[in-house]
């Protein structure tokens, strides 16, 4: 699959998350810790940007219904059949890529 190169790791601290528009795809971004997580970025209730929201550990809160989800898994915190999908993740030269179709 095609790398898309997001931002330097070094712009993302831990505990930040960014946004990475590609192909008019919208994608989360998330440091939890120094684990880097990229997961589909559109709430599944209505529809919020989640990189707008917070990140609070490993779990990214939707910033209009705060909705919970966990970064490594995708998983909404109460119902895990409601899921982001996750995207791989590349390091290479302190830039991070996402793998997109
Ligand atoms: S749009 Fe995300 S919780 Fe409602």
């Amino acid at each position: 699959m095609p790398l898309a190169k997001v931002v330097r790791l070094d712009a993302l601290p831990p505990g930040t998350m960014t946004e990475a528009r590609v192909n008019g795809q919208s994608y989360v971004v998330a440091n939890a810790g120094g684990e880097i997580h990229a997961l589909g970025g559109v709430c599944p209730h209505r529809g919020a940007s989640l990189a707008h929201g917070a990140l609070h550990g490993s779990s990214i809160v939707c910033p209009w219904h705060a909705w919970e989800f966990d970064c490594r898994s995708g998983e909404h915190d109460f119902d895990p059949s409601i899921r982001l999908a996750r995207v791989p993740v590349r390091l290479a030269d302190g830039d991070i890529y996402i793998e997109v179709p």
